[in-house]
């Protein structure tokens, strides 16, 4: 570590400008914590954005990626390898879902489920092609995702946008009711829309989703980047609603902080035939590797109730913080959670606090800070991550 060396001033001067990045560099990380390079110590409730599933460093994904890139690291995927098959055995028995396709990373994953979506629109609906997507919606930031996405702002300065994506209002079932049509191949949702605001489908919402595609032979996707692997207390989000998809997407926790993801498909969903898709990286020895222990650690006994609990924990003490009169609303399932201040300079105010104060925070629209910890977040670290909110109010 070199103190003296002025980290964002050479990252402003290589760096391609595009994240509003935060001062600090950090260079340590253990469980929960994280340290910068002046030996500062934080609570890290952002977690690599709602993607390091155990925590920072954890000591069986280090032994894991040691002990393969010693072993074999990358053949492409023109070669099976046994941690892929190993990962892919867990990903999908006893779930509804019956094959995987590895990717690097959530837009690829999403993009992927949609070349799927449109296979099946040529297939069996007559040449049909359209994704409708919800506003306020996140699926990534390629061209074809960010056309999904229901942000107008990430889209214009990229117009005009590929055709083929729609938006209606989340939660609404007879907008999206009323927005099939013949030219439409898929519905995509996220079960809770995370980078929008943290706000959770309804229960009613999700399954009539599954109703009108069932009506008109359209795939359900549920993009589940960032609610997959535990995140809202089931192993994947369609099992806590109880909603059967024909598609899901992964990336984030899945590698515990690795880059990998992977998008499910339903047998007959699985439309994709060789030639049409491929990539060099997905299901990399060296990731599944890493992939496998987080995923083993999440299906282990009594993990997902402690998720549930922990959960709890989070919103109660933050719903404790409405006496101050500046918490308008507490949101989330699991552990993804948010808490709407009551304004933006509230919601500034908070994050630069508590970072002064030891605990990192990250915002997800004007006036919401999300709580996205390492699920084995330990009950003590939840206390004293809303006690430093608490304090700064
Ligand atoms: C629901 C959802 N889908 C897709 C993505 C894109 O993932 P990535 O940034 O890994 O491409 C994200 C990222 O935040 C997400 O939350």
């Amino acid at each position: 570590m070199n103190q003296a060396t002025d980290w964002p001033a050479v990252e402003k001067q290589y760096y391609a400008p595009t994240f509003g990045r935060a001062p600090e560099t950090f260079v340590r990380g253990q469980g929960t914590r994280l340290w910068d390079d002046t030996g500062k110590e934080y609570l890290d409730f952002v977690a690599g954005i709602a993607t390091n599933t155990l925590g920072h460093s954890h000591p069986d994904i280090a032994a894991a990626l040691y002990s393969q890139a010693r072993t074999l690291v990358h053949t492409s995927s023109l070669y099976h390898t046994v941690p892929q098959l190993e990962l892919a055995q867990l990903l999908l028995d006893d779930t509804c879902l019956d094959r995987i396709f590895y990717v690097n990373s959530g837009g690829e994953a999403t993009e992927t489920a949609m070349k799927a979506a449109r296979k099946h629109g040529k297939l069996n609906r007559d040449g049909a092609y359209e994704v409708i997507t919800t506003n306020r919606s996140f699926h990534g930031r390629t061209l074809a995702t960010t056309a999904a996405t229901g942000t107008r702002a990430y889209q214009v300065n990229f117009d005009p946008m590929p055709e083929g994506f729609g938006q209606v209002e989340y939660n609404d079932l007879d907008a999206m009711r009323a927005a099939i049509s013949d030219t439409t191949c898929a519905i995509m949702v996220e079960l809770v829309q995370g980078e929008g605001g943290i706000w959770p489908g309804d229960g009613s919402y999700i399954e009539g989703l599954r109703e009108l595609c069932d009506e008109d032979n359209l795939l359900l996707i549920f993009d589940e980047v960032q609610t997959g692997i535990g995140r809202l207390g089931s192993f994947y989000g369609y099992q806590h609603y109880g909603v059967e998809p024909d598609i899901i997407t992964l990336a984030k926790g899945l590698g515990g902080g690795v880059p990998i993801g992977a998008t499910l498909f339903k047998e007959d969903a699985c439309t994709l035939r060789p030639g049409d898709h491929g990539n060099t990286f997905g299901g990399s020895p060296l990731m599944c590797a890493a992939a496998k222990v987080v995923v083993e650690a999440v299906q282990g006994p009594g993990f997902l109730d402690a998720v549930i609990a922990k959960g709890q924990r989070v919103r109660s003490g933050l719903e404790a913080l409405r006496d101050t009169g500046k918490v308008f609303d507490v949101r989330g399932v699991g552990l993804l959670n948010g808490v709407q201040f009551d304004s933006p300079d509230t919601a500034d105010h908070v994050v630069a606090q508590s970072r002064a104060d030891g605990l990192i925070l990250v915002k997800v629209d004007a006036a919401t800070v999300r709580l996205v910890p390492p699920l084995n977040v330990e009950d003590a670290e939840i206390d004293q991550a809303v006690a430093i909110i608490g304090g700064t109010l």
